[in-house]
This record gives structure tokens, sequence and C-alpha cells, in this order.
């Protein structure tokens, strides 16, 4: 019976030792970003990680459209410059779509969102605007010259 006992203690301070150094690994893992000021400072791994998949996908392009370094070959993401900044100003403004119209509860973990970035851009790096379907001629209508792609 002592010897069962002295197991059992044994045992349990194997699993706590365990168990914290799991969530202590796991503390350090939401901590390892450096330069976030839009994402809440705790986010996932996983969730930035998907999003800048979304982001990507969302957009056409690959990770150094945004990051500087140049194509498949970013190697700081925590460095500003790019389209970095202009990515920021476009996650506010989704952000406040999502919580200011939709009520979507952005402290969440991993909110259900329901404006994404793909909700405009649809694939490409400027949304498109289709003139087909709108009711105007293409010949009455002048583009909006609000960025050097729509020269
Ligand atoms: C459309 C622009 C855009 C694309 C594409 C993009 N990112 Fe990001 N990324 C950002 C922005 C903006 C931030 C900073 C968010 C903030 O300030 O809260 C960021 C932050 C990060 C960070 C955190 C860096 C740190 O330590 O602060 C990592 C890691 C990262 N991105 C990886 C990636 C990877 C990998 C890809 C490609 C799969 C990618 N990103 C594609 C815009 C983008
Ligand atoms: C409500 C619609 C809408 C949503 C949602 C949206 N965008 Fe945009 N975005 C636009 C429009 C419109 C433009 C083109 C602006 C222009 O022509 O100057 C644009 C342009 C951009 C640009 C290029 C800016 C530049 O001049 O370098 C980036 C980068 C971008 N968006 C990233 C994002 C990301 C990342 C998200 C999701 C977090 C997002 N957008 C969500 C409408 C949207």
């Amino acid at each position: 019976m002592k010897r069962y006992r002295k197991t059992i203690v044994i045992m349990t301070v194997l699993l706590s030792i365990t168990t914290f150094s799991i969530v202590a690994r796991d503390k350090k893992q939401e901590n390892e970003f450096k330069n976030l000021q839009v994402y809440p400072k705790n986010v996932s791994a996983e969730r930035l990680n998907r999003d800048m998949e979304l982001f990507s996908r969302a957009l056409g392009v690959d990770c150094g459209y945004c990051h500087p370094g140049g194509m498949w070959t970013v190697t700081d993401y925590a460095a500003d410059g790019g389209h970095k900044e202009e990515a920021r100003t476009m996650m506010r403004m989704t952000n406040e779509l999502n919580e200011k119209y939709f009520g979507v509860d952005l402290k969440k973990p991993n909110p259900d969102q329901v404006m994404t970035c793909y909700t405009c851009h649809r694939g490409e790096e400027y949304p498109v605007i289709p003139w087909d379907t709108a009711n105007v001629k293409p010949g009455n209508v002048k583009p909006m010259k609000i960025s050097p792609f729509h020269n």
C-alpha cells in the first residue's frame, strides 16, 4: 500500500511537470510575434497563420506582396514595408465592418467573421468593378483614379 502511494505521488508530480511545460510552451507560442498593431497581442499562431493564408488567397498574391523581402524570400515577417501598412488599414476597416454592422465579437479567439478580405477582393489585388453587370455604359463612366494600377 505504501509503495503504491509513493508511485502515485511520483506519477502526480511527473504529470504536473508535463502539464506545466505544455502550458508554458503554449503561452510562449502565443507571444512569439513582435510587431502586431491590429491583432490582439495574444492572438494564437494558428489564427494568424490561417489569416495570412486567407489574405494571400483573397488578393491573389504571395506573402512577399505585403512583407518586405520579395516573392517567396521573406526573412523577417515582423519588419514593416511592402504593402503591410495598407493591409493594416484594410484590417481595421474589415474589423469595423464586422463589429459595427454585423455584431461580430472579435474578442473571441476565433471570431466568426461576416466580412472578410475575400468579400471584396475575390482573388484580385484591386477589387474589380464589373462594368458589364452595372447599369452603366463603360464609355460614360470614368474609373476612379485612386491608385496607379487603374491607369
Ligand atoms: C495582404 C497583406 C499580407 C499578406 C499577403 C501576408 N501578410 Fe502577414 N501580415 C500582414 C500584416 C498587416 C501583419 C501585421 C498585423 C498587425 O499589425 O496586427 C502581418 C503579420 C504577420 C506575421 C507576424 C509577424 C510579427 O512577428 O509581428 C507573420 C508571421 C506573418 N504575417 C506571416 C505571413 C505569411 C507566412 C504570409 C504568406 C502565407 C503572409 N504573412 C501574408 C499582412 C500580410
Ligand atoms: C469593403 C471592401 C473591402 C474589404 C473588406 C477589403 N478591401 Fe482591400 N481594398 C478594397 C478596395 C476598393 C481597394 C482599392 C483601393 C484603391 O483602388 O485605391 C483595396 C485595396 C487593397 C490593397 C492595396 C492598397 C494599396 O494601394 O497598396 C490591399 C493591400 C488590400 N486592399 C488588402 C486588404 C486586406 C488584407 C483585407 C482584409 C483584411 C481587405 N483588403 C479587405 C476594398 C476592400
